[in-house]
């Protein structure tokens, strides 16, 4: 009941030219995806790629958004900026702002609100780190953060969240969580939004696996019940390595 959704998360990588190679190159590679299929690149490449994927079913993605409507934010991007510019998707809280660039649970939150009040898709990201998980907190962990990213908003905005499970241990590492793994964890988040969004919503809402997610793996991860899809980094740089993963 689910439609699956596989989002790339290109990080700091590509210019606009780059860019739009790519997605011209993953268009043929993906029309006929089952899935939702989202690129989030860099916020210099939105008018190349939102070009480029004009009539297809290719969707674009920011990799943050500011929760302020507008004002003194130096370096910083509205919820309205993003959607002007042909986002219709946006990552928030990804382990590596909040390892490099200070987010915390509350500004993830803020965020999220911002965004999704905004008419944005917010994909929020949790996942513990690996000495979390080797001391036992990996369910208590990924409860608090998706519970306090999703304070604030109603059981029917949820239709406009997407959830993103990414032990911090698995990004970019090759090592990635074990089928049973990532299934269980994520059951446990959709555990913590049935507790306070209710069942229905629970059922509902989509619960990414991220983490050296590829072609290799994908078909494993997705023949768990509880994985929804992928948020993929490495793996959406290349337009045949992504369009495996969208395939699978
Ligand atoms: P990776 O990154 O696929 O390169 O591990 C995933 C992510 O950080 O979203």
């Amino acid at each position: 009941m689910r439609k699956p959704i596989i989002a790339g998360n290109w990080k700091m990588n590509k210019t606009p030219a780059e860019a739009a190679q790519l997605v011209t190159d993953l268009i043929p590679l993906v029309k006929d995806a089952a899935c939702d299929v989202v690129v989030c690149t860099p916020a210099v490449c939105f008018a190349a790629v939102s070009e480029a994927i004009k009539g297809t079913n290719i969707k674009l993605g920011a990799q943050n958004v500011h929760f302020e409507a507008k004002g003194a934010f130096t370096g910083e991007l509205s919820a309205d900026m993003l959607k002007a510019s042909g986002c219709e998707y946006v990552i928030i809280g990804h382990s590596e702002r909040r390892q490099y660039f200070g987010e915390t649970d509350k500004t993830v939150n803020l965020r999220t609100v911002a965004a999704v009040k905004a008419g944005l898709k917010a994909i929020v990201c949790v996942g513990e780190m690996k000495d979390e998980r080797e001391a036992g907190y990996t369910d208590i962990l990924v409860t608090y953060q998706t519970q306090m990213a999703l304070h604030g908003l109603t059981a029917e905005e949820l239709d406009n969240v997407v959830v993103a499970y990414e032990p911090v241990w698995a990004i970019g590492t090759g090592l990635t969580a074990t089928d049973e793994q990532a299934n269980e964890t994520i059951g446990v988040i959709r555990k913590a939004i049935a507790a306070q969004f209710g069942e229905e919503a629970a059922a509902k809402i989509r619960i990414q696996y991220g983490g050296s997610m590829k072609g290799r793996n994908v078909k494993g991860l997705m023949a768990q019940p509880e994985i929804d899809g992928g948020l993929i980094g490495g793996a959406s740089l290349k337009a045949a390595d992504f369009a495996q993963v969208v395939n699978f």
